[in-house]
């Protein structure tokens, strides 16, 4: 084995391996982890005896049935094949646990939701009532391996429950955590870039190690077996997965910039992964990492760094956090601003909610923030997962944070129903009538459904928002969508451009009298095409490119027209201008206005920074002030204009 360091010898007089027939080994929990890992042990081991059990009945039933709890591609194959043979699933833990020379504990380690730490230390209620149970129910020496992720240090605390409850049995707590991924658990199972094992530096600590090393060496290359010490064990789980969740963190920061420069992501992180000592992986931009690890492993880590006195360690790893629910909000941000700035009332299609592709798992999947998101925006909601119940999404959507990661049994069954939300047996039913697409999960079928026959479906104009880089977005503008994907922002293509553009001047021309309009863009999201022009009595809102000119202002009677212009920032006027009638020009923040009668243009530049709204109101000569409105009919034309960067991108 390999040895981190020059280490002493590891003993090989294993009391668990070389003197008994059949190695027994027991599995506490019966999740992702501990079902895949054991039925691969079974499959590798045919003389080992592996028993999973877990206190859910359902999940137990369920690993008993054709229909098995977890969907991992590979996965049924390998438990029919060992299944009543020498992999067994129960409900009988303490049964189990008894007969086992070796004990893998793969329970829930969520994020504390109240007391000392709470929203960032685990919990580690289920391990600690596991560790009881082992003390109390054992009659034989056992090896007791931390199969879940745990703090660093856990192993001295479990020693402590063990060794004082034991009655003189004598327990060897190994490390040896999991680096599965969800989707490819098998595929990663049988060839792991490496197997850790972490145990105590004495004669029966090697021991253990080397019993633990026997099983896994029958598949596995004693090169890809790494031993350690306990610590370095548990917290290189931690750390393994704190600098995966920072590689995303880091590319969708990036992917930010890249949307207000010009930059293309894609392009720009497969330059960055083409450096050897980067690599080209996880280097893909998204909505946000979800699954059940990430987040709750760098809250933990966090916490642990700051109970060790390092506060600049925890913000450093806080931020990756931070920029996950950042991307996430951004998203959500996206889609509203880009449908006219409300999504109220209108149908959302969301194609996907797990937290990745081939895995059912919804844990802290981005898709219950985004949907959260909308429906705060009274948006309705269509769902389509081809792994994700109904069930399961409702359960997602009306759960308090972090109460997802505590054992199945312990979730609510029949929570209340969020009403906006929907959910469709495919992805036709799903965006039938919708305005808008968002694509959450990056599931092959996404990449082959039939667009245009979803388009023609869709209320128009029709979106589409991929935060997985699913969809050729070229290919989807052709069709007439509007595409706003992770990686290259929002592109509107000459024949959707045309469709925002009669759309709004026909919204436009419908404006008489009465009306008080209103146009400009959002400050805070530089991309282009999203700038808004709202029709503040009715709040109706329509798409205009970044440049907008204003064409033609016409009035019916002869009377000189005032109008004013006024630039707002969270509804408060910041400058108002007199721009005068027809055939003046007026000096607006120092760029000229010209308006002159027929056909009349002026340029609206301002400091897009400061600025979310530019106003214009019209009113009668003897009256002060905005709002005030001349009962004299009036129509004013828009011509739009591309700006450089935007006729770039198209
Ligand atoms: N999911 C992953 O991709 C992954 C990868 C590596 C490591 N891990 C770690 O592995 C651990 C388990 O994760 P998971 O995804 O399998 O979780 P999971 O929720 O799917 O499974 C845990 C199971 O443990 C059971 N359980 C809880 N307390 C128990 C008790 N006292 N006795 C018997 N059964 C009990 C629960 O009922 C549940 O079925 C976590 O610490 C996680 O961080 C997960």
């Amino acid at each position: 084995s390999i040895r981190v360091g020059d280490r002493q010898k590891i003993h090989v007089n294993s009391d668990f391996t070389s003197e008994k027939k059949m190695v027994k080994i027991c599995c506490i929990g019966a999740g992702y982890v501990g079902g895949p890992t054991m039925a691969v042990i079974a499959l590798k081991c045919p003389s080992v005896e592996v028993a999973v059990v877990d206190i859910s009945v359902p999940r137990i039933t369920a690993w008993n049935s054709d229909q098995l709890p977890i969907y991992e591609p590979g996965l049924d194959d390998v438990v029919k094949q060992c299944r009543g043979k020498n992999l067994f699933f129960s409900t009988d833990v303490e049964k189990h646990v008894r007969e086992a020379d070796i004990v893998f504990v793969s329970v829930n380690t969520p994020t504390k939701t109240r007391g000392l730490g709470a929203g960032k230390a685990a919990d580690l209620t289920y391990w600690e009532s596991a560790a009881r149970m082992i003390a109390d129910v054992s009659v034989s020496d056992k090896i007791v391996v931390e199969k879940s992720t745990v703090p660093v240090k856990t192993a001295e605390a479990i020693e402590k429950i063990l060794t004082h409850n034991s009655k003189g049995i004598k327990f060897q707590i190994l490390s040896n955590p999991e680096f599965l991924a969800e989707g490819t658990a098998i595929e990663d199972l049988f060839k792991p870039d490496r197997v850790l094992i972490g145990g105590r530096e004495t004669p029966e600590g090697f021991a253990a190690v080397k019993a633990l090393k026997d099983i896994y060496s029958q598949w596995v290359p004693e090169e890809r077996i790494l031993t350690t010490n306990l610590w370095s064990a548990e917290l290189s789980k931690l750390a393994a997965n704190a600098f995966l969740a920072q590689r995303i963190s880091s590319v969708n920061a990036m992917s930010a910039l890249c949307e207000a420069t010009g930059a293309n992501v894609t392009e720009v992180s497969y330059a960055v992964g083409k450096d050897s000592r980067i690599g080209p992986k996880f280097l893909n931009s998204s909505v946000g990492f979800g699954g059940s690890c990430f987040q709750k492993d760098i809250l933990n880590l966090v916490y642990i760094c700051e109970c060790n006195g390092l506060p600049e360690v925890a913000e450093y790893w806080k931020q990756v956090i931070k920029i996950n629910d950042y991307q996430k909000t951004r998203f959500v941000n996206r889609i509203v601003s880009s449908m006219f700035n409300t999504v109220s009332n209108k149908k959302i299609a969301v194609l996907g909610f797990a937290f990745k592709k081939d895995t059912g798992d919804t844990r802290e999947t981005p898709a219950i923030d985004v949907c959260k998101g909308l429906i705060g925006d009274k948006a309705r909601i269509s769902i389509y997962d081809p792994q994700v119940t109904e069930e399961q999404i409702q359960r997602d959507l009306t759960m308090n944070k972090f109460d997802w990661d505590h054992p199945l049994h312990l979730q609510p069954m029949s929570p209340t129903t969020v009403k906006q939300v929907s959910v469709a047996w495919d992805a036709y039913a799903a965006t039938k009538d919708a305005h808008g697409i968002c694509i959450l999960t990056e599931w092959d079928e996404f990449k082959k459904l039939d667009y245009e026959k979803i388009f023609e479906n869709m209320q128009k104009p029709a979106f589409v928002f991929d935060g997985r880089n699913v969809v050729d977005a070229e290919k989807l503008r052709k069709i007439g969508f509007i595409v706003y994907s992770i990686v290259d922002g929002v592109q509107l293509a000459g024949e959707a451009m045309d469709a925002v553009h009669q759309r709004a001047s026909g919204f436009l021309s419908e404006i008489q009298e009465d009306a008080e309009i209103e146009f400009g863009f959002v400050s805070n999201d530089q991309k282009l095409g999203e700038e808004r022009l709202v029709d503040v009595k009715h709040r109706r809102n329509q798409l205009v490119p970044w440049e907008t000119r204003i064409k033609s202002i016409s009035r019916n009677e002869e009377e000189p027209v005032n109008l004013n212009l006024g630039f707002l920032r969270n509804e408060q006027i910041l400058v108002e201008e007199d721009i005068g009638s027809d055939e003046e020009s007026a000096s607006f923040l120092g760029h000229k206005c010209e308006l002159e009668s027929g056909d009349t243009e002026f340029v609206t530049e301002c400091d897009k920074r400061n600025v979310e709204h530019l106003l214009i109101t019209r009113k009668q000569s003897n009256d002060e002030g905005l709002g005030l409105l001349s009962a004299v009919p009036f129509t004013i034309g828009v011509k739009f204009y591309s700006s450089s960067v935007f006729s770039n991108k198209i």
